[in-house]
């Protein structure tokens, strides 16, 4: 294609997404978006467990991720309580905290305390829970291309469960468990064929995609037979089924559990397996900007009971014990991340509108989100409050890509600029845990702020760290 003019074809009269209206008070913190104690002090500063947003750049930089511990254990234990109440009357459940969200030692140590099992994806996140001390037993691996090295070191840390992506795995999973003198523990994971409604890359349970066994396919059926076959290296908990993430729509979860449900009633009636476990993924949404509207733990907790119970008597089987995986819906509202402003520019729009750019110090490399998914974020100013009248701006970042984009669209007072600070909300998930060092920028540390004190859980790193890797 040839260049050409730019022009109306762009942005003619662009006033921002449909959800986004005109703040009434630009500076007002919309409680949905904030970890729990985020709150704006006598001065305007936003201010995170009683700590000032200006306290946090002094003593610790920009940009940085800043996380409420309270609010995450808060939300890790609510998970854990809400499913406790809705299935001890059943069989049980266990919420296992999705590290690829975010996973550090010291996350691990609070998962740990608050009584939650944890879903490691690779030999780096075990290695992780190793080094905080996280006991195999509570500890299920994932991951569609496992090495032999990953299988063998869960296996040898006594993890509770592999849950099972392929043929060849069953194969190299019964491999090691025989030079280990041990029975793997495994579910298999189960392709339900259902649409999610989120971003395409992060739907995982339409045919098209990489992950599990089709059960139209037939392919998680025979999973199951030649696991069965195996049972001197090879123990099979039960299915497993994650259909995406990022997820609002509980018909997509509810068609999920029934199919997947289906196939565990088949197997146990037919095939007289004993399945005493089934898992049912993580994936709920959380709230980035006002159009999300999530629903609690314990409204999820309640309706998967009711969907589990009233399936299994349909097909007279026992209730399993459930899992299940949020990631997201732990680790993202407790965290914002916090930059400090370099440039403002205002851009004029066809149609009369005006866009201004407000340059910060991160990026794609500290939120790749809004690249990869298209996602939106919100954003307040945090050094202080403005009487200025609200002017739609685009936060970015500072790299090398026109795609260098942080938060798409949000109203900030018309004043902003260099120097400020701003804080953008729900960026613990999937935003330090995605990040990189693209154009040889040193990851932002991680904060964890709680009652007064603030301290760092991952440090800030450096350009010596990134110079260190150079052979
Ligand atoms: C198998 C599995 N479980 C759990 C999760 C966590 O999802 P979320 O963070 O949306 O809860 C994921 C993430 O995609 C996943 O792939």
């Amino acid at each position: 294609m040839r260049a050409h003019e730019a022009g109306a074809l762009h942005a003619e009269g662009y006033r921002g997404p449909a959800w986004l209206e005109t703040p009434f008070d630009v500076n007002a913190l919309v409680p949905s978006l904030w970890a729990s104690s985020v709150t704006r002090d006598g001065d305007g500063v936003v201010t995170v467990g009683g700590v000032p947003a200006t306290r946090l750049a002094r003593e610790f930089g920009t940009p940085a991720y800043v996380i409420d511990e309270t609010d995450f254990r808060h939300r890790a234990r609510e998970f854990k309580q809400q499913y406790a109440a809705e299935f001890t009357p059943l069989s049980g459940a266990d919420v296992f905290y999705a590290g690829k969200a975010f996973l550090c030692t010291e996350i691990a140590r609070w998962v740990e305390r608050e009584g939650l099992n944890l879903d490691v994806c690779t030999g780096g996140e075990l290695a992780v829970a190793r080094r905080a001390g996280f006991p195999g037993s509570r500890i299920g691996m994932h991951g569609n291309n496992k090495s032999v090295a990953e299988i063998r070191g869960g296996l040898e840390y006594g993890v509770a469960r592999i849950v099972v992506d392929s043929f060849e795995e069953i194969e190299r999973i019964a491999d090691v468990a025989a030079q280990l003198g041990v029975v793997a523990p495994v579910l298999v994971r189960v392709n339900v064929g259902v649409e999610a409604h989120t971003h395409e890359f992060i739907a995982t349970a339409h045919e098209d995609q990489k992950f599990g066994l089709s059960l139209a396919g037939g392919q998680a059926l025979e999973a199951v037979r030649r696991i069965l076959a195996r049972p001197d290296t090879l123990r099979l908990l039960g299915l497993h089924s994650h259909i995406g993430s990022q997820i609002f729509d509980t018909s997509g979860f509810e068609v999920s559990a029934r199919r997947v449900l289906g196939l565990h009633a088949m197997l146990t009636k037919e095939l007289g397996a004993d399945l005493p476990e089934l898992d049912l993924g993580g994936g709920f949404g959380i709230a980035y900007t006002t159009e999300h509207d999530p629903q609690p733990a314990s409204r999820l907790a309640a309706d998967m009971a009711d969907i589990v119970e009233r399936e299994c008597r349909a097909e007279g089987v026992p209730v399993p014990r459930i899992s299940v995986e949020p990631g997201r819906a732990i680790a993202g509202p407790s965290t914002f991340t916090l930059y400090e402003v370099g440039t403002v520019k205002p851009v004029a729009l066809d149609g009369g509108a005006c866009r201004v750019y407000v340059s910060v110090d991160g990026g794609m490399s500290d939120n790749i989100r809004t690249a990869l998914y298209d996602a939106h974020f919100s954003c307040t100013l945090a050094n202080r409050c403005s009487p200025a009248a609200p002017a739609l701006a685009r936060v970015v970042g500072r790299h090398c890509e026109s795609g260098d984009i942080i938060v798409m669209d949000e109203f900030l007072p018309g004043d902003v600029g260099a120097g400020d600070l701003i804080a953008v909300p729900g960026t613990g998930a999937y935003c330090r845990a995605l990040s990189s060092q693209y154009n040889h920028t040193p990851r932002p540390p991680v904060v964890a702020v709680r009652d007064g004190a603030a301290r760092v859980i991952v440090r800030r790193e450096t350009i010596d760290d990134i110079l260190a890797l150079d052979v």
